[in-house]
C-alpha cells in the first residue's frame, strides 16, 4: 500500500526521492512527503495531501541535501491530510512507515504523559516519538529500543539530523529492500523505486534492521545479532516499470498478456509425458497423489483467479477444490486438514490477509504452496514451495496480466495433478495444445479492442450492470464485475446465471444491462434461455462467448477464439478487462489510481 524510498550518498537526494515516489505512487496516492538532512545539518520536511505531482510542484528550493526519506500514503488510520502525511518528525528525527502499530494508542498515552506533543492522527507518529525518547546512543540502537516496545507491522525508514551519514531501516511484515549503488545506497519498500539506479538489491527479512551508509550497510536482528545478507540481482527489465507510450499502465499490462502467458508457460510443458513440469512445487508424485482436497486462498482478483483455478483443478485432476477469500479464512478458525493442499495466491506476495492465512495454515500443520508473482516476497518465502507467475511487474492497481498468468499457472497445476492421477495422455496432450495456443489467442482478442471500446462507451452510460455466467463462466463473471467496479465506479454485481431467476431478475429491465458469459460449452442452451428471460424484461445484453447469439437474445457480442472448454475461461476474461478499462476512460476516471484502492494491501 504505502511506498517508502530513501537515499544516502553524495548527491542531493531530493530528485532521487521524488523519482522513487513517482514509481511507488501506484501503492498509495492520497498524500506524500519527503524529509532530508540539509547541508547545514538541520532536518527539512515537505509533505502534503494529494498526489506526488502536487508535492513536486510545491517543493521549496531550500529543500536540498541528504540523506533523505520519502513516502506516498494510502490512508488507514487518519484521513488524508497534510498533517497525517509522512514523514513524521520529533526533534531531529524523521520517519516514514508502512504497516500498522497495533499498540499505538497505548504508546501515545504513555508518550503524551511524558510530554510528547502529537500533530497527527496516525499510528505511525508514535514511532518518531518513541525513537526520540529512546535515550542516547547511535541511531540504530535508538530504533532498536523503540521497536522493542512496538506491537504491529512495519516497514520503517528513519533519519536523524544528528547522524547525517546514515539511514536506519527495519522490517516486520512490510517489505524493505536495500539498493546498492556506487558509493551511494538506496532503500525502498519495492524494487520499482530502485531499478532505475541499481539492480543489486538486498531484501530484509522480518525482524531485521539495517544501518545504511553511502559505502555499505550492516544488518542485524531486533535483538542485535548480526545477520549476513547476500545481494541479489533484480532480473526485471527496468523498462517494464515504465508506461512505454501507453496512456495507462492498465492498458499496457492488458497488452502485455500475450508475453505474460508465454512466460508463465515457458519451460513448464512436458510433451513426453503430456504433463506440466513444476520444479518449485516440492511435492513428489506420491505426496501429490495423497492430496484429497485443494483450498485456494487469496484476496481481490487473486481470489477470483483462485475460483477459476479451483474449477480447472477439479475438472482435470478430479480433486475437490475451492477458493476462499484469505481475509475470511483466517478469521473463522478454519479446520486445517493434513490431506488438503493449501495454495496462497498473490501478485505482490505482500497482501497481509493472504500472508496471515498462509501462516494460519502452517501454524496448524497444513501444507501450503504459493502462486506468487513477486519473487522473494513475504508470501513466497512463507510457503513450502510454489510456482512463480513470471508475469513481470504489475503497476496498475487493478490486476490484469497477473490474473491471467495466475489462471495459466492453475491450468498447469491442474494438468500436473491430473496426470499423476487419472487424466489420460490424450487429454494431457489436448490441454497442452490448448495452453500452447493461448498466447496467440490472447493477441487476437486484444486486436478487437476498438469494438470493445465502442461497447464500453455505450455501457458506461448506465448506472450499473449484472455480470452472469454458469460454472466455468461464473468466476469470469465475478472478475469481470470486479474489474468494472474498480475502475469505472459503476455498480457491477456478479451472479451465477442459474440464480438470476431466484432474485436478481427483479432488477432486470431497460435500465439494467447484463454482461453474460456464454461460451459454447454443454451449458450453452441453458445460458441462452437465461438471455431469453432477460430480453423478455427488456434488459440489454452483452454476450461474451464464441458465437454471437441470435439478435433477439443479445444486443451486442464480444467473441473470443475457441480453446479447450477447461481453458476457455482464461480467454473469456480478457475482453472484460478491456471493457472495464474503456468504460473507465470514457467516464474520465484515473484508471491507474482508482479512488480508495491501493495496489497491495499490507494491513488488515
Ligand atoms: C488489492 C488490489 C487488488 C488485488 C488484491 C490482492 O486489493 O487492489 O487489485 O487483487 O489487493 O493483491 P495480491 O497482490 O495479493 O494479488
Amino acid at each position: 500500500m504505502c511506498g517508502i524510498v530513501g537515499y544516502v550518498g553524495n548527491r542531493d537526494c531530493v530528485p532521487t526521492l521524488m523519482e522513487g515516489l513517482t514509481r511507488l505512487e501506484y501503492r498509495g496516492y492520497d498524500s506524500a512527503g519527503i524529509a532530508v538532512v540539509g547541508r547545514s545539518g538541520d532536518l527539512r520536511v515537505h509533505k502534503a495531501k494529494g498526489r506526488v505531482g502536487e508535492l513536486a510542484a510545491g517543493l521549496p528550493a531550500r529543500l536540498r541535501g541528504g540523506p533523505g526519506i520519502g513516502h506516498t500514503r494510502w490512508a488507514t488510520l487518519g484521513e488524508p491530510s497534510d498533517a497525517n502525511a509522512h514523514p513524521h518528525t520529533c526533534g531531529t528525527i524523521a520517519i516514514v512507515h508502512n504497516g500498522i502499530i497495533e499498540n499505538a494508542e497505548e504508546l501515545r498515552v504513555k508518550l503524551t504523559a511524558e510530554g510528547a506533543q502529537f500533530t497527527s492522527e496516525t499510528d505511525s507518529e508514535v514511532l518518531a516519538h518513541l525513537i526520540a525518547a529512546a535515550g542516547e546512543g547511535d541511531l540504530e540502537s535508538m530504533v532498536r529500543r523503540a521497536l522493542s516496545q512496538v506491537v504491529g507491522t512495519y516497514g520503517l525508514a528513519v533519519i536523524d539530523a544528528r547522524f547525517g551519514d546514515r539511514l536506519v531501516v527495519a522490517r516486520n511484515g512490510s517489505p524493505v529492500v536495500l539498493g546498492i549503488g556506487d558509493r551511494e545506497m538506496y532503500v525502498a519498500s519495492d524494487v520499482a523505486a530502485l531499478v532505475r539506479y541499481t539492480r543489486q538489491v538486498v531484501h530484509l527479512d522480518d525482524g531485521e534492521l539495517a544501518t545504511v551508509q553511502a559505502d555499505g550497510f550492516r544488518t542485524s536482528t531486533l535483538d542485535a545479532r548480526a545477520t549476513a545478507k547476500r545481494p541479489s540481482l533484480v532480473d526485471t527489465d527496468v523498462l517494464s516499470y515504465d508506461a512505454e507510450g501507453y496512456t495507462h499502465f492498465m492498458r499496457k499490462e492488458i497488452h502485455e498478456q500475450q508475453r505474460a502467458v508465454e512466460r508463465a508457460l515457458r519451460g513448464r510443458l512436458d510433451e513426453r509425458f503430456h504433463t506440466a513440469h513444476l520444479g518449485g512445487l516440492n511435492l513428489d508424485p506420491r505426496q501429490a497423489r495423497e492430496i484429497r482436497r485443494v483450498k485456494i486462498l487469496g484476496c481481490g482478483s487473486a481470489y477470483y483467479a483462485g475460483l477459476l483455478g479451483a474449477q480447472i483443478i477439479e475438472e482435470l485432476a478430479r480433486v475437490p477444490a475451492d477458493a476462499e477469500p484469505a481475509s475470511e479464512f483466517r478469521y473463522r478458525s478454519p479446520v486445517v486438514d493434513p490431506g488438503t493442499l493449501y495454495i496462497g495466491v498473490s501478485q505482490s506476495g505482500e497482501t497481509y490477509d493472504t500472508l496471515a492465512a498462509v501462516q494460519e495454515c502452517k501454524r496448524k500443520g497444513g501444507r501450503v504452496i504459493g502462486v506468487v508473482n513477486a519473487v522473494g516476497s513475504a508470501i513466497a518465502r512463507e510457503c513450502a514451495g510454489g510456482i512463480y507467475l513470471h508475469a513481470g511487474p504489475e503497476v496498475s492497481v487493478t490486476s490484469t496480466k497477473a490474473f491471467t498468468a495466475t489462471a495459466v499457472i492453475f491450468s498447469l497445476l491442474a494438468l500436473h495433478l491430473g496426470r499423476i492421477r487419472d487424466l489420460s495422455p490424450a487429454d494431457g496432450r489436448r490441454i497442452i495444445a490448448g495452453l500452447r495456443a493461448l498466447p496467440e489467442q490472447v493477441a487476437a482478442i486484444l486486436a478487437t479492442e476498438d469494438e470493445i471500446a465502442r461497447i464500453a462507451g455505450d455501457l458506461a452510460g448506465y448506472r450499473g450492470m449484472f455480470f452472469i455466467g454458469r460454472v466455468r463462466g461464473w468466476p469470469v463473471a465475478r472478475e469481470g464485475a470486479q474489474k468494472l467496479k474498480e475502475v469505472s465506479y459503476l455498480h457491477a454485481e456478479a451472479y451465477p446465471a442459474s440464480e438470476l431467476k431466484h432474485g436478481p431478475l427483479a432488477l432486470v429491465g431497460p435500465e439494467m444491462p447484463t454482461v453474460a458469459v456464454v461460451p459454447d460449452d454443454e451449458l450453452l442452451d441453458k445460458n441462452l434461455s437465461t438471455l431469453g428471460e432477460i430480453k423478455a424484461r427488456h434488459g440489454r445484453v452483452l454476450a461474451v462467448g464464441h458465437t454471437a447469439p441470435d439478435a433477439k437474445l443479445a444486443d451486442d457480442a464480444l467473441l473470443v477464439p475457441r480453446n479447450e472448454p477447461e481453458l476457455d475461461p482464461i480467454l473469456l476474461s480478457v475482453p472484460l478487462q478491456l471493457l472495464a478499462y474503456h468504460a473507465a476512460v470514457s467516464l474520465g476516471n484515473d484508471v491507474d489510481k482508482p479512488r480508495n484502492l491501493a495496489k497491495s494491501v499490507t494491513v488488515e
